[in-house]
């Protein structure tokens, strides 16, 4: 198994990326916050348990986060490449992922840090809309659909997630500030932090990501 992270604030375009990634390569999308939204929507024991902290802008805790991981991981096949979006987020699970990496005889070859000011970051969410059928992400005005309120891949409603509220947006980005930023420090020790400008188009961050990884 080998894997990579795309690391950065909330709104920073990790999985907007991360989809035209899906796109290029054979990389396989991991995303702890689509995992956590989908465990929500089937009312499982872990979206149950993960549903408050979510509301609140804040992290879920670090067990039930590994834990997911963890499962995914052991399902995937050995020579799976992994792209990891907005996991991990604290150190202490940035340690666990490496043990599992380990466990599995794989390894980390690059972590993304996907810069870009904050104003753009708080533009991005409040405009963010996505598809309540097929999942799509779009953007008003940056990515508008054809149709106000319609996804065009689908047909299906637009919707704004209960998170992208400007209350716990601010909180999201504080925390971002206090939990996760200091896995820039701890990656780049590894010598494997790459910054990457991210407040151009995301064809033009994915193509950074690229040349890096070529
Ligand atoms: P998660 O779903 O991971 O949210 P996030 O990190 O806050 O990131 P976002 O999804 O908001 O942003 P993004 O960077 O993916 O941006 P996007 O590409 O959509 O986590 C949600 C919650 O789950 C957390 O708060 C926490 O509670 C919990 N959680 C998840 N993982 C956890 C973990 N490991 N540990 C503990 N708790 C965890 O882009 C945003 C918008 O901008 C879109 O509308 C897009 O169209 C637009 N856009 C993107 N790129 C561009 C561009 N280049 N130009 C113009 N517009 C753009």
């Amino acid at each position: 198994m080998e894997a990579i992270i795309l690391l950065g604030a909330p709104g920073a375009g990790k999985g907007t990326v991360a989809e035209a990634l899906v796109k290029k390569t054979d990389l396989q999308h991991v995303s702890t916050g689509d995992m956590l939204r989908a465990a929500v929507k089937s009312g499982t024991e872990v979206g149950n348990k993960a549903r408050s902290f979510m509301e609140a802008g804040e992290l879920v805790p670090d067990d039930i986060i590994v834990g997911i991981v963890r499962e995914r991981l052991e399902a995937g096949a050995d020579d799976e490449r992994v792209m990891f979006d907005g996991f991990p987020r604290t150190l202490e699970q940035a340690r666990l992922l490496d043990e599992a990496i380990q466990d599995l005889k794989g390894y980390l070859t690059h972590v993304f840090l996907l810069e870009v000011p904050k104003d753009i970051l708080v533009q991005r969410i409040s405009g963010r809309r996505i598809c309540r059928q097929c999942g799509a992400v779009y953007h008003v005005p940056n990515l508008p659909p054809v149709k106000e309120g319609i996804c065009d891949k689908c047909g299906g409603e637009l919707y704004q997630r209960p998170d992208d509220n400007e209350e716990t947006v601010l909180n999201r980005l504080k925390v971002f500030e206090e939990q996760t930023a200091a896995l820039i420090n701890y990656y780049e020790q590894q010598g494997i932090l790459v910054r990457v400008d991210a407040a151009r188009t995301a064809d033009a961050t994915r193509d950074a990501v690229l040349a890096e990884m070529s």
